[in-house]
């Protein structure tokens, strides 16, 4: 985790900006069940992380003005232990976090009680089901106790505020994120070198995986995304289970978290190292497109302008290779690019993949600031079953970089991994 004071200003800078005799609840995650007592990995809720830097489930955050930081955490239990694992304790929690108070969570329902009878608001992200059930029932059950009622009606959502103090990184944020790009762009790296005809898109996400974790990742930001030819037409394809042809692309969307922090990367590369003359049309203009988008990345500028220098370029480059019909400006305002390019060209990055934070304010494209980080992942998918020319089906190119905005300029947290052809195939020859 980060040092303490780092939580401790995220904290304060939430409560300046709470009303007087407010209290915010904040919910860590649940351990949820896979098959029987079997879990899923457990992974903590991002904006419960980023309050306290702790990674335990079934724990609870409580602050306001003028109240102390108060964390209701699972009591140490030394039978339990033995079977679950480690837990801080109520008792550890000034020490180990530097939050104010520890309480165990079974003292959650009561101090609530107490807290709420002289607060007038409380927040709580209104999207986190766990935050809304324990305002629910503390604040619901009371008939006839009227403070209670009113603030039935005085709920606020704290997403707001929070996702916008997300939104733009800190300095060690940013650390975190250039080690998470590092890492990721090694997966890609180990991934060109390894892969040859005949291997499944699974081993091939073994490859990736192995050595996020060897790097000391410990866990995928999102599941790999590894397709083979007409298999990276889909956008979020994470079957894994055909075989890599020679011949093929295979496009790798892959990344791995540090702190929390992830990584997003995609790299599309030949299957047996050499692009073809067809292969090579469509790559060089997802790559020209990734270029002149990346361009646009600038403090300043409008975020929809990114999005919008991809899209004409791949409309111009689609045009030259007689797969969509001109002229550019007609193409453009009938987006005829559609069918071959339906997403995005990036997001916000951070505790989440697709982070947190507000494109628009008030219908208005929010212009970029420095501190954000967002990905730049232009494509073209053309499906076997396109209306393409037949040389061009069954190709999924995309290419997809991490970038810090700065007053510098756009600054690449993965560009480890080499996006040229010529570097791609001289790697791949090793
Ligand atoms: N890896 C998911 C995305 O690129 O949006
Ligand atoms: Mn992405
Ligand atoms: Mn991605």
């Amino acid at each position: 985790m980060f040092s303490l004071h780092v939580y401790e200003e995220r904290r304060s800078r939430l409560k300046a900006l709470m009303p007087d005799k407010s209290l915010a609840i904040i919910s860590a995650a649940h351990e949820v069940i896979r098959n029987r007592d079997a879990e899923y990995p457990f992974r903590q809720s991002s904006d419960f992380w980023y309050l306290t830097g702790f990674t335990e489930p079934d724990a609870v955050l409580v602050i306001g003005p003028g109240h102390p930081d108060r964390l209701f955490v699972r009591p140490k239990n030394p039978d339990q232990e033995v079977w679950t694992g480690r837990r801080l304790g109520p008792e550890h929690v000034k020490t180990h976090l530097g939050i104010d108070e520890g309480f165990p969570i079974e003292a959650l329902d009561s101090e609530l009680g107490r807290l709420l009878a002289d607060v007038a608001w409380v927040e709580y992200p209104f999207y986190c089901q766990r935050s809304s059930e324990i305002v629910d029932r503390t604040i619901r059950p009371k008939a006839g106790n009227s403070r209670r009622q009113d603030l039935l009606s005085h709920r606020v959502d704290l997403s707001r505020h929070l996702h916008q103090a997300r939104l733009i990184k800190s300095p060690e944020e940013v650390d975190a994120m250039r080690e998470a790009g590092r890492i990721s762009a090694l997966g890609h790296v180990a991934a060109m070198q390894a892969c040859e005809p005949g291997m499944t898109e699974d081993q091939l996400a073994s490859v990736v995986e192995h050595c996020f974790r060897m790097e000391g990742s410990a866990a995928v930001a999102y599941q790999t995304i590894v397709g083979g030819g007409d298999n990276a037409c889909i956008l979020h394809y994470i079957d894994r289970n055909d075989r890599l042809h020679s011949g093929d692309l295979v496009l790798i969307d892959a990344g791995c978290e540090i702190q929390g922090y992830a990584g997003d990367i995609t790299r599309t590369f030949p299957v047996n190292g050499s692009f073809t003359g067809a292969q090579a049309d469509l790559y060089d203009l997802v790559l020209s497109a990734q270029a002149e988008a990346i361009q646009a990345m600038v403090v300043g500028k409008s975020i929809k302008l990114f999005h919008e220098a991809a899209i004409r370029r791949l409309t111009e480059g689609l045009i030259e290779l007689k797969i969509i019909e001109g002229p550019l400006e007609a193409a453009l305002d009938d987006k005829r690019y559609l069918p071959y390019y339906m997403h995005g060209t990036g997001h916000f990055l951070g505790l989440d993949v697709h982070d947190v934070g507000a494109y628009e304010d008030s219908g208005q494209p929010i212009e970029l600031a420095e501190g954000m980080v967002i990905t730049c992942e232009p494509g073209i998918y053309i499906s076997k079953l396109a209306g393409a020319p037949a040389t061009y089906r069954g190709v999924g190119i995309r290419i997809e970089d991490d970038v810090l905005i700065t007053k510098r300029g756009p600054d690449i947290l993965t560009s480890q991994v080499p996006k040229e052809r010529a570097d791609i195939e001289a790697l791949m020859r090793g």
